[in-house]
């Protein structure tokens, strides 16, 4: 007993920040696979929901396939009398030569699209999920090469299967990780192959920031101090963006009273980052800002010690930046973005901050800091305000930032404040691409009053009763922002999947990454960033 403590103690100890990353390249890329490797290989069929017990509704590339094998395919589904339903699956063996399983996932009604009432394209969602069940079921039998149907939607298909296949599994002993799969879209039949291995790879990329985010996320906080976050950040980025790293002195001289006042309870540094991609020449960048506490204990204010292993992801607004500034990177989409993220440790020491005490933020504003737990707000006003600084055409902030908006919408979606309509139908607009949705709420001076009326200083932390947690924390930020185009994503709620998203498995999501991708894409459209 005592020996294995001992093995597995100094395994981790071992474990330092480019072991991570480089098998992190390793799952992802494919041009890192071993040649010498025993390629089992594998194929995933499309095919639509469908009443009638003598024919088949195949999508296209699975009509040519089942063409190729003779009507093969065709005949093993018609042998029994029950038609597949939208998410269930069959695999056949022996019907290709190439192939050791063919297997065949139901996509939904054909021509399924947006619902307005789920605010979702329900046809991309349902290929999402179908291709996701298919891949995992095709590496649970050891298959470990998988060609996967476009399914007529060729980068839901390859979201799908990218975020799929993802496991967090570094620090598990080789035995218990997942075996590495490489998948790629079955072009041969089609009419494009060009276009549609481009609409795959953007897919696969569009999954690939997702995924650095649920990594950033479920690393735990021991491993991922602010640092450390920031040596991966270089790793991840800096051959494609420019990346700062302010130290606590740089913080102290921008009077960043309020980031630091956070800070001051964990020996861990803080870290304050600046990344910057510059897509295009323009004055006024899209601002991103995301709350990076790497671990909450909640400080002097502590929580409860049940499930506090999850507050490793209160990084996630961070990380979220992160994966979305891989991928438009990676699609290199003719855009300016900034980014800033405060890194920092809550922990409750001798120099800890404690309720009452008051701190000054970048802009002067002064802050009673009477819960040390509602500490998201008081990183974000200086960073904020220092985002401001740089004539941003937009900010858009990402934090884990209150169990109340939890408790408003669950997972169904992150809640979203902002002063601007235009930018709530676009990010909106977005989220339907995305399938990974938003929901407006509200920034009522009502709950702006709760902040307001304080009695040492200009604000306080905290807004005096629970009601409206979620609406008292976006006033407190609304203080510290005075761009028109303002969103604010308290992205609590969807911080981790418990199963509801049937292709992410369980763990730290990594939501709302793709949505906010897919959001800069449609601004890089417009002329101004
Ligand atoms: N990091 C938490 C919010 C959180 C809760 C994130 C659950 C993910 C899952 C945040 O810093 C916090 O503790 N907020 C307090 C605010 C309160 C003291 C006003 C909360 O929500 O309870
Ligand atoms: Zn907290
Ligand atoms: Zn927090």
């Amino acid at each position: 007993m005592a020996a294995s403590i001992v093995k597995r103690v100094s395994r981790v100890k071992k474990l330092n920040v480019s072991h991570i990353s480089a098998r992190y390249k390793l799952l992802t890329g494919s041009r890192h696979f071993s040649t010498s490797k025993q390629w089992n290989k594998a194929l995933v069929l499309g095919v639509y929901e469908n009443e009638s017990t003598d024919s088949i509704d195949f999508t296209g590339t699975a009509r040519k396939f089942d063409e190729k094998a003779d009507g093969k395919i065709s005949q093993l589904l018609l042998t029994v009398k029950k038609p597949l339903k939208c998410g269930k699956t069959r695999t056949l063996h022996a019907v290709d030569p190439e192939f050791s399983s063919v297997l065949v996932t139901c996509i939904g009604k054909r021509g399924e699209g947006y619902d307005e009432l789920e605010t979702v394209d329900k046809g991309r969602e349902s290929i999402r999920a179908a291709v996701a069940k298919a891949v995992l079921q095709l590496r649970e039998l050891g298959e470990n090469e998988i060609e996967v149907d476009s399914c007529g939607d060729t980068e839901a298909s390859a979201e799908g299967c990218h975020l799929a296949l993802f496991s967090y599994d570094d620090l598990k002993a080789e035995k218990s990780r997942k075996p590495a799969v490489r998948i790629s879209c079955a072009t041969r039949y089609s009419q494009d192959k060009n276009s549609m291995e481009k609409e795959w790879r953007k897919g696969a990329i569009l999954a690939e920031g997702q995924n650095l985010s649920r990594r950033l996320m479920e690393m735990p906080a021991n491993l991922l101090t602010p640092t450390k976050f920031a040596e991966i950040v270089k790793e991840q980025l800096a051959d494609k963006c420019e990346v700062l790293v302010r130290d606590k002195d740089w913080a102290e001289s921008m009077k960043m009273g309020s980031f630091l006042s956070v800070a001051r309870g964990s020996v861990e540094p803080p870290v304050f980052l600046e990344i910057e991609y510059k897509g295009r020449q323009s004055d006024s960048p899209l601002a991103l800002v995301g709350k990076g506490v790497t671990f909450d204990t909640g400080g002097i204010s502590i929580k409860p010690s049940q499930g506090m292993d999850a507050m490793r992801g209160d990084m996630g607004g961070a990380a979220c930046v992160v994966g979305s500034l891989l991928s438009v990177s990676k699609l290199q989409l003719p855009v300016h973005v900034k980014a800033f993220i405060p890194l920092c440790e809550n922990m409750p020491s001798g120099s800890a901050t404690k309720p009452g005490d008051v701190v000054t933020a970048m802009n002067g504003k002064t802050i009673q800091v009477d819960n040390t737990d509602a500490e998201g707000r008081l990183i974000l006003a200086d960073a904020l305000c220092y985002s401001e600084q740089f004539n941003p055409s937009l900010i858009l902030d990402m934090a884990t930032l209150t169990g109340a908006i939890d408790v408003a919408l669950g997972a169904g979606a992150a809640g979203v404040f902002t002063n601007s309509d235009d930018m709530w139908n676009k990010l909106q607009k977005a989220s339907v691409r995305s399938g990974d949705r938003v929901w407006r709420m509200p920034l009522f001076n009502h709950y702006t009053k709760k902040i307001t009326e304080c009695q040492l200083a200009d604000l306080n932390n905290i807004g005096g009763s629970r009601s409206g947690g979620a609406c008292t924390a976006a006033a407190f930020l609304k203080e510290f922002v005075n761009n028109k185009n303002w969103l604010h994503l308290d992205i609590a709620g969807v911080m981790s999947n418990s199963g509801d998203v049937a292709y992410l498995g369980k763990g730290m999501s990594g939501r709302p990454t793709r949505t906010v991708i897919e959001f800069i894409n449609l601004m890089s459209k417009e002329t101004k960033n």
